[in-house]
């Protein structure tokens, strides 16, 4: 499967950032969405914003709204069940799952227990939301998408959580290469985006971002998170979308090579090098 004029799209965290500008470029392909986040204003906004891209290229639904926004905590079970319930019941079927919604924090974790929500919201609620999307799909297939981060696999010292809660969605992504079901889940790992999330960076780093590494424009995070749902042979990946590089697929062949897979019933997957 790939995206498709007419599908469905249950996206977390849509009303900012990366959620917000993957809804509108959703949307430009005529997907129909359910827009969750905390925030009910700013997910009511990014309703708008699918509704004008639906109306730029004619596309008016004729069964359903072009969007919905929820109010919902990714990281409260209920609260994410209610959410999916609500999606089937607006717009029937689910095509296409987006697992974006994240907080970050810079407090050290030894002196303050916040970051059990980086936990919860970053790493707890992809694998819940996934694995209701995964019911939704299993019969006629569907598309998962994770926003992980470049911080996956780079050792950050000052947010060593927010790394531990990505790389956890990086290899869980990377451990669903062969669920089946017509199902493909695949992840984006960005480097900084100039987006809301960082406003709580040290002054010191937004300063070196700003001098000397730079931030990943959201057009290319776009067009690498596009692609994962489009690539029809694309499935368990992490898509590594570099600030002054090309996006390439995160490890690489070679270090890949190395790497046993394991099947389901306990075997090597027959491809891999010992
Ligand atoms: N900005 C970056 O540098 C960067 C880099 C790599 C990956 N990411 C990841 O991209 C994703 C989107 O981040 P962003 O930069 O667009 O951030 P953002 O802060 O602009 O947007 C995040 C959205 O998620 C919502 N949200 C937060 N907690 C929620 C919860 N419990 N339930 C529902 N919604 C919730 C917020 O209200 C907000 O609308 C996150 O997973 C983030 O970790 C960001």
């Amino acid at each position: 499967m790939k995206i498709e004029q007419g599908q469905s799209a249950l996206l977390t965290g849509g009303g900012s950032g990366i959620g917000r500008a993957l809804a509108v470029a959703l949307a430009g392909r005529g997907v129909r969405l359910s827009i969750l986040d905390l925030d009910i204003v700013q997910g009511e906004k990014t309703v708008r914003l699918v509704e004008e891209e639906h109306a730029k290229i004619s596309y008016k639904p004729s069964n359903s709204p072009s969007a919905i926004a929820i109010r919902c905590d990714v990281a409260n079970s209920d609260e994410l069940a209610a959410a999916y319930a609500r999606h089937q019941d607006v717009f029937g079927r689910l095509h296409i799952c987006i697992n974006n919604a994240g907080v970050f924090s810079t407090k050290v974790f030894y002196e303050d227990k916040s970051w059990r929500k980086m936990i919860d919201v970053n790493l707890t609620a992809v694998i819940e939301s996934t694995s209701i999307a995964i019911q939704a799909m299993k019969e006629h297939g569907g598309l998962i998408l994770n926003i992980a981060s470049s911080a996956a696999f780079m050792p950050i010292e000052l947010f060593p959580v927010y790394c531990s809660s990505k790389a956890g969605v990086a290899m869980f992504t990377r451990s669903l290469a062969h669920l089946g079901m017509g199902i493909r889940v695949n992840a984006i790992c960005p480097e900084f985006v100039n987006t809301p999330l960082l406003v709580s960076l040290p002054p010191s780093l937004k300063d070196y971002l700003k001098e000397n590494l730079g931030y990943v424009e959201m057009e290319k995070v776009i067009t690498a998170a596009i692609s994962a749902l489009d690539d029809e042979s694309m499935t368990g990946e992490c898509l590594w979308v570099q600030t002054h590089r090309p996006t390439q697929i995160w490890p690489d062949e070679e270090t890949k090579g190395k790497q046993k897979v394991f099947k389901k019933d306990g075997t090597p997957f027959s491809t891999l090098s010992n």
